[in-house]
């Protein structure tokens, strides 16, 4: 990989105030906190009030993210939103975002890869610092999910949660953050995770028109599970870095026990791995960085640290990254 000139230099999150646990979630769906909690890990999600959109959550990491970086953000030039729940189907979410921070000097633009939308905005921001075409840029995942959720399918509307993440990449010439990256699409499994828009069939099957996020959970842990450890194996072989090097793995947190399998299978102790679903569900973009910010709040990652990102979902899409921790403590 051509040598980066990026570097993370803050984050910043947010979760919506209302917690829903699996107690409350049983009373709405023939559920229990013990099958949510077996099968996979989470406790609670957290969902946007009535009057709060994607593009709020956005905006209330990234005021999280300017109170802890103390510089000025006028020069951002550049917006990148991960989503598949934005406010309108256009103005994106970006656009919404530079108007309600009020920045002057940037463009704006969505990302739609699903639970891998993180790590494809990040290596965007990546590659357009480093070819020099722009200098600062922020990059946020932002979810809610709960707008697409179907409340009466106990499968689907168990996992899922809303929250946002925002990371500022800044050019960087001798301490860049990326390392290395592994992208995949098999667009072949579209059709295990979707949420129908203008078109009514995929690959011949009719789809669920009910604008509500539609899995096959079991084939979709199948993919995850068998892939996963795959792509992170050709990420570190593009990479002089092993395995053992790495201090910390963030995965995609939508499940636990898909997470302790991806683990078991890749060799990664799983006391080494980053999650947030426990309290925040399935976020999807916003997960990566919601796990990333618990564990930088509590002192356990450091600047320096090897971080293994590694988002995977809708498309069906993957995008890893390799990164050294830019952000000072
Ligand atoms: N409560 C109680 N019982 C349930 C529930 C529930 N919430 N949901 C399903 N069941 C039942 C099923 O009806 C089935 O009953 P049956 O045996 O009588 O037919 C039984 O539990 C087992 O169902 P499975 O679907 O086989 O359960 P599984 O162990 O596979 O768990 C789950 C289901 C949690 C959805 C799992 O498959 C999963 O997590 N898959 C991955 C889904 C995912 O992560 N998607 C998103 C990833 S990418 C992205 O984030 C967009």
């Amino acid at each position: 990989m051509e040598q980066s000139k990026a570097r993370v230099t803050a984050i910043g999150t947010y979760v919506p105030e209302h917690r829903l646990t699996n107690h409350e979630l049983a009373k709405m769906v023939d559920t229990s906190d013990e099958w949510i909690t077996q099968r996979t890990g989470i406790k609670e999600r957290r969902i946007a009030a009535e009057n709060e959109f994607t593009s709020d959550l956005a905006v209330a990491a990234i005021r999280n993210l300017i109170e802890r970086y103390q510089k000025s953000m006028d020069d951002v030039d550049m917006i990148i939103v991960a989503t598949t729940t934005s406010d309108y189907i256009f103005p994106s979410v970006a656009s919404q975002v530079q108007k309600k921070i009020g920045m002057k000097q940037t463009g704006a633009i969505d990302v739609n890869a699903a639970c891998g939308g993180f790590g494809y905005a990040l290596h965007l921001a990546n590659g357009l610092i480093t070819s020099g075409l722009h200098q600062k840029i922020l990059v946020i995942g932002s979810e809610t999910m709960s707008r697409s959720m179907d409340y009466e399918d106990r499968s689907t509307c168990i996992l899922f949660g809303d929250g946002a993440g925002a990371f500022l990449v800044e050019r960087d010439e001798h301490n860049p953050s990326f390392l290395s990256y592994h992208l995949t699409t098999e667009g072949e499994g579209g059709i295990h995770l979707y949420r129908s828009g203008t078109a009514t069939m995929m690959d011949g099957v009719e789809l669920k028109p009910t604008g509500h996020l539609v899995q096959n959970g079991r084939e979709v842990y199948r993919w995850a599970v068998t892939t996963v450890p795959q792509g992170m194996q050709k990420l570190l072989e593009k990479s002089s870095y092993t395995l053992a090097q790495v201090d910390w793995f963030v995965p995609h947190s939508a499940n636990k026990r898909m997470i302790e399998s991806i683990c078991e299978k890749s060799g990664f102790p799983l006391e080494k791995t980053l999650i947030s679903l426990e309290y925040c569900g399935n976020t999807s973009s916003a997960s990566i960085p919601l796990s990333l910010d618990m564990a930088v709040q509590d002192g356990r990652v450091k600047k320096g640290d090897k971080i293994l990102i590694y988002g995977f979902g809708g498309g069906l899409t993957q995008a890893g990254l390799l990164l050294e921790w830019g952000v000072e403590s």
